[in-house]
């Protein structure tokens, strides 16, 4: 496990002002818990209001537009986010691939125009059961971060990526631990191979899908998990503090 494991909820399509309280609970408690760098994602028309009530925890936005402003009814730009108190943004998930058509060329550009707008980047990656069982899921990864990692040379720094295998997310069942494992390889060796091995192998790689505060302490123990995205999970500051507290566990132990 990384040094600091990094926990991060992300809330989707969850969340009206009366879910502050569990945000200000996830975040006084948080500072029980320094050892583990903890985040939440809330959905756009909360991350004002999220940010002025946190003092410990990071906060990022779901999703940006690749575009600077201008005439893209409904959406948001980085600026935007980061103006209403964004420190990062998670791109590429599955939800936004599936959902939305996002390629990973577009997600490479969303990247790119966070990146410039000051933004940490959660960049998700993750195969569906069909590629799984065709024993082709690693390959499938590697070939989407390939597609979509930024160029830019300091990028390293402010990125982190997350694996969440697509059959995973939502359903209550999480990937073995060897395919975990293996996995998380397979992304560290390709981001040596594209940062070098000092940006690269400091990169965080967090796994997300279905984890809770059961199996939160044995995913993290797997080599190369630097932490987790957590969903369902993070709805609740009970439940999302389960995790937080299993991280710091993990790391005591
Ligand atoms: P889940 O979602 O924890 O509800 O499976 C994880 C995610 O999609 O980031």
């Amino acid at each position: 496990m990384a040094e600091r494991p990094y926990i991060v909820g992300n809330w989707k399509m969850n969340g009206t002002r009366t879910m502050l309280s569990e945000a200000r609970a996830i975040d006084r408690a948080a500072q029980r818990y320094m050892k583990v760098e903890v985040a939440l994602a809330p959905p756009a028309t909360l991350i004002h209001a999220v940010h002025k009530e946190a003092e410990q925890i990071g906060i990022g936005a779901q999703d940006c537009h690749p575009g600077e402003f201008g005439a893209h009814t409904g959406d948001v730009s980085a600026a935007m986010v980061a103006d209403a108190g964004a420190k990062f943004v998670i791109l590429g998930h599955s939800e936004r691939r599936g959902g939305h058509g996002e390629s990973n060329a577009l997600i490479k550009q969303k990247i790119e125009s966070a990146l410039a707008a000051g933004l940490r980047i959660i960049l998700c990656c993750g195969e569906d059961l069909a590629t799984r069982d065709a024993g082709s899921a690693e390959d499938f990864v590697v070939e989407q971060l390939t597609a979509s990692l930024p160029d830019i040379a300091d990028a390293a720094e402010r990125l982190t990526v997350a694996y969440e295998p697509i059959w995973a997310i939502g359903t209550g069942r999480t990937a073995g631990a060897g395919d975990i494992a293996a996995m998380h390889e397979a992304i560290r060796a390709l981001l040596v191979k594209t940062y070098g091995k000092q940006q690269g192998g400091e990169v965080r790689i967090l796994y997300g899908g279905s984890v809770n505060s059961d199996n939160a302490r044995e995913i993290l123990a797997i080599g190369e998990v630097g932490g987790a995205l957590v969903g369902g999970a993070s709805l609740t500051a009970e439940n999302f503090l389960g995790i937080v507290v299993g991280a710091s566990e993990a790391m005591e132990s």
